[in-house]
C-alpha cells in the first residue's frame, strides 16, 4: 500500500470516499491505527489533556509536540502524519516556519494550526517553504481563555459568514486541508461544498469529507461524560484493534457520525 499524500486526500474528496482520521501520541497506537486503515493520523495538542492531564491544551510546548511526533512517526508508514503547532508557536511567520520545520524533521507530513482571519500570512509563509498546512476553524481550543469556554461556533449568521470567509482566505493563502471543530452541520456542509481542499470534521456533522476523533475518546477512556459527537467504539468491540477498525468502517460507510452526534 502506498503512503497517503495530499493527492490521495484530494482524490478521496473528488470521489466521495470519506477520510478516516484519528489522533495518536505514541508508536503503539500509530501501528494499530495504520493496521486498521486510518488515512490520517494527527499528533494533536490534545495530548495536553489526554496524556498530560491538563484542563486545556495551553500548557503544551514545541518540545512536547516534537517528542510525540517522533514517537508516532516511528510506528507509521502509510497514513499521512499531521502534527499540531502548539499555543503561540506560530505567533509570527518566521517563528511558525522555524517551529513547523522541527515537526517536519520529526516526521510530520503536514502541520496544523488553529487559524482564523489573521493567520493567512503565517499560512502563506509555511506554504512558501513547502510545508503542507491544515487550518483548524470553529472551536479553537488554544483560544479557550479568550473565548470563555468550549462551545459550538458559527451559530449566528454573522459568525457563520465570517467562518466561510476565513475558510476561503486560508485556502487562498495556501492551506491544503481544513478542519472544522464543533460547527453546526449545515454550515460545515456549506464550507465543504465551497472548499477546493478536503474538509475534516469533529462535531461538524456528516456533510464533510472526513472525520476525526481523539482516540482515547472513541475507546471510552476515561469512562463517563463525553462530548456529544463522540461514539464509544469499544462498547461493542472485543479489542482495541477491532474498535478502531469499526470506527474506520463506520466513517467509510457513512454510519458515523449520526444526526445525534451533530449540532444545529
Ligand atoms: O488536538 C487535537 O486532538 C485536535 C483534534 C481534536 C482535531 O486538534
Ligand atoms: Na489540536
Amino acid at each position: 500500500q502506498r503512503p497517503v499524500t495530499l493527492s490521495t486526500l484530494a482524490k478521496m474528496k473528488a470521489e466521495g470516499e470519506k477520510i478516516a482520521c484519528l489522533t495518536a501520541y505514541d508508536a503503539a497506537f500509530a501501528r494499530v491505527e495504520e493496521a486498521a486503515g486510518v488515512d490520517l493520523v494527527l499528533v494533536g495538542d490534545s495530548l495536553g489533556m489526554v496524556i498530560q492531564g491538563h484542563a486545556t491544551t495551553v500548557p503544551v510546548t514545541m518540545d512536547h509536540m516534537e517528542y510525540h511526533t517522533r514517537c508516532v512517526a516511528a510506528g507509521l508508514h502509510i497514513p499521512l502524519l499531521v502534527a499540531d503547532m502548539p499555543f503561540v508557536s506560530y505567533a509570527d511567520p518566521q517563528r511558525a516556519v522555524d517551529n513547523a520545520a522541527r515537526l517536519m524533521r520529526a516526521g510530520a507530513g503536514m502541520v496544523k494550526l488553529e487559524g482564523a482571519a489573521g493567520q493567512a500570512e503565517v499560512i502563506a509563509a509555511l506554504a512558501g517553504q513547502g510545508i503542507p498546512v491544515c487550518a483548524h476553524l470553529g472551536l479553537r481550543p488554544q483560544s479557550v481563555h479568550k473565548a470563555g469556554g468550549f462551545r459550538v461556533q458559527g451559530r449566528d449568521e454573522a459568525a457563520a459568514d465570517a467562518m466561510r470567509q476565513d475558510a476561503r482566505d486560508l485556502v487562498a493563502a495556501g492551506a491544503d486541508l481544513l478542519l472544522l471543530e464543533c460547527v453546526p452541520r449545515d454550515l460545515a456542509q456549506r464550507i465543504t461544498a465551497e472548499a477546493e481542499v478536503p474538509v475534516i470534521g469533529i462535531g461538524a456533522g456528516a456533510g464533510v469529507d472526513g472525520q476525526i476523533l481523539v482516540v482515547h475518546d472513541m475507546l471510552g477512556i476515561p469512562p463517563g461524560r463525553k462530548p456529544r459527537f463522540v461514539e464509544n467504539f469499544m462498547a461493542e468491540a472485543d479489542s482495541v484493534d477491532a474498535a478502531i477498525s469499526a470506527y474506520v468502517q463506520a466513517v467509510k460507510d457513512g454510519r458515523y457520525p449520526c444526526d445525534e452526534h451533530g449540532f444545529d
